[in-house]
Order: structure tokens, then C-alpha cells, then sequence
């Protein structure tokens, strides 16, 4: 099977950039994110302490991940529930952030990605998706943007919400998550040695769709 890995820090554009590559290949696209925040809001919903890695560690026999296609979207059902918008809250990127550290949480979610990619073909986004979990992949993406930038992104996407929030606590926020992000032990975001690198801090949307098309199909052929 064909499989693209597309890496990258917050903000970068990745889960949306695979998405329309997916579309445009008809491949199935998984963004692992949603998977870490799958299990933080069952953490949430249980009332579970993030913060302590054993309890965390035990509740993960009863969580139950499946993916549902509906249309074009990928929905996450999470022990039969569809998590619609839950996921992107303040709180869940907060517990995702801390319980993807933990070892237990990795393996639980390594196989579950890595099945997903064993009989189709796919485009899967994440951290450590090159480098750990489909160290074989058919392309390998490195997809990055200064943090200025990936601030002001954020911003304009809060804004077109309806909603307002700082400029400087984005900046903040998004330097923070890259920190936790690139120093944890475990599986830290990290360029693969064999992975092709995209700043697209001065490209536009359909420019990063198009650069990175044309990767994909100078390294795979008659695609
Ligand atoms: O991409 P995102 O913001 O939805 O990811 C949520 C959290 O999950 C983020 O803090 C990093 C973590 N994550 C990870 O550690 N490994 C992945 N492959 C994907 C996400």
C-alpha cells in the first residue's frame, strides 16, 4: 500500500493540507491528533487526573476507537460515540498535550495507526508518524512554518469563529506546545533523516497543496 506521512508542529496547516491531498488522490486520510484527543476527552469525561500517567495507563482497556466515514470527514467514534467538535476545546488540546508523553497512551494508539495504513492506501498527519509509526512510508513530509506565522493563522481562524483572543497569548501558547512537543522522550516531533522539508510560512494554502502534490508524485509512480 501507498502510504504519505505528513509531520509538523501546531499550526503548520498539516491536518488540513492532507485532507485536500487525500481528497485529491482518493486516499483515506487519518489525522493522529484526533486520536490523542479522543482519548483525552474520554479522561475528561471520566473524570480521570491526567496528570498522574498510572491512572491514565488504566482507564485505556475501556476506551474503544473507530474510524466512520461521513462523506468526505473522518469521524472519530469514540466507544460508539461520535466526538463531533468536542475535540478542538481549549481543555482537550490541553490533556492531549500532556497524555501523548506518556508510553502507554503511544502504544495504545501505535497499532490502531498502524492497522489503518496495513490495506489502503493513506495519507496519515501527526508527530511521529515518519519517524515511529510508518517508518516505511512510500513519501515522508516535514511540514513546518515560523511561529509568527502559525500565530496568525490561529488567530484569523478564532476571528472568522466569532471569536477573540490575543495575538500574543496565541504566540505564547503555540512556542509552548512546540517545546513540549519536540523536548518530550517519548516519540518528540521530529524531522525523519529521510523526509522532505516544506516551510511554507510564505505560501498560501493551495500553494502548500500544490508543492507537496508534486513531491508525491516525482517519488510514487503512475499516480
Ligand atoms: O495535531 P493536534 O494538535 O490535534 O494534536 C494533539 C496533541 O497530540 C498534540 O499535543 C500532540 C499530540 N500528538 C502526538 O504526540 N503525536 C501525534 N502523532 C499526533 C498528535
Amino acid at each position: 500500500m501507498i502510504s504519505v506521512t505528513i509531520d509538523g508542529p501546531a499550526g503548520s496547516g498539516k491536518s488540513t493540507i492532507s485532507k485536500i491531498i487525500s481528497k485529491k488522490l482518493g486516499f483515506v486520510h487519518l489525522d493522529t491528533g484526533a486520536l490523542y484527543r479522543a482519548v483525552a476527552c474520554f479522561i475528561k469525561k471520566s473524570n480521570i487526573d491526567f496528570e498522574n500517567e498510572n491512572d491514565v495507563k488504566k482507564c485505556l482497556k475501556d476506551i474503544n476507537l473507530k474510524i466512520k466515514k461521513v462523506g468526505n470527514e473522518q469521524r472519530i467514534l469514540l466507544n460508539e460515540k461520535d466526538l463531533k467538535n468536542e475535540l478542538r476545546s481549549l481543555d482537550i488540546t490541553k490533556i492531549a498535550s500532556k497524555i501523548a508523553a506518556y508510553q502507554s497512551v503511544r502504544d495504545y494508539l501505535l497499532n490502531f495507526q498502524r492497522d489503518f495504513a496495513k490495506f489502503q492506501n493513506v495519507v496519515m498527519d501527526g508527530r511521529d508518524i515518519g519517524t515511529v509509526v510508518l517508518p516505511q512510508a512510500s513519501v515522508k513530509i516535514f511540514i513546518t512554518a515560523s511561529p509568527e506565522v502559525r500565530a496568525k493563522r490561529r488567530l484569523e481562524q478564532i476571528l472568522k469563529n466569532g471569536e477573540n483572543f490575543d495575538y500574543l497569548e496565541i504566540l505564547d501558547s503555540i512556542k509552548k506546545r512546540d517545546y513540549e512537543d519536540t523536548h518530550r522522550k517519548i516519540a518528540p516531533l521530529k524531522k525523519a533523516d529521510d523526509a522532505i522539508l516544506i516551510d511554507n510560512s510564505d505560501m498560501n494554502l493551495s500553494q502548500s497543496v500544490e508543492s507537496i502534490l508534486s513531491i508525491i508524485k516525482e517519488k510514487v509512480d503512475n499516480i
